[in-house]
């Protein structure tokens, strides 16, 4: 087990934390005892409302099913089962955002919830 600093920078409101992290336990869950309201919803690597983007350090995630394996290579990742394997600097991302790079935008008559022109 390594201790590792683990900076979050959450663009949509200009806050920064940094905090000390253990290598064997989930980023969420640590940010969470440390008081760091990170947004989540499943806690289990699937819907994607804990992603981020890795700009610094690397991150162990092999149950991060909710994000595809080019995602993780273009730096996503899902705190709620990740682990820090260096110290890591991240930046949070709207779930919007990594849903559509995931699966693309579809046209508002299609989005699911929206009503339909049926004209
Ligand atoms: S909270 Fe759902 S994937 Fe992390």
């Amino acid at each position: 087990m390594a201790i590792h600093q683990f900076n979050i920078h959450n663009p949509a409101t200009g806050d920064h934390w940094t905090l000390n992290v253990r290598s064997d336990r989930y980023l969420l869950a640590q940010a969470q005892e440390q008081g760091v309201p990170l947004p989540f919803l499943c806690a289990q690597g699937v819907c994607t409302t804990c992603a981020v983007r890795v700009q610094v350090g690397r991150v162990h995630q092999p149950e991060a099913f909710g994000i595809s394996s080019e995602l993780k290579q273009q730096g996503y990742a899902l705190l709620c089962v990740g682990y820090a394997r260096s110290d890591l600097q991240v930046e949070l991302q709207t779930e919007d955002e990594v849903y559509d790079q995931q699966f693309g935008t579809f046209p508002a008559q299609a989005r699911p919830g929206l009503p339909l022109d049926l004209d």
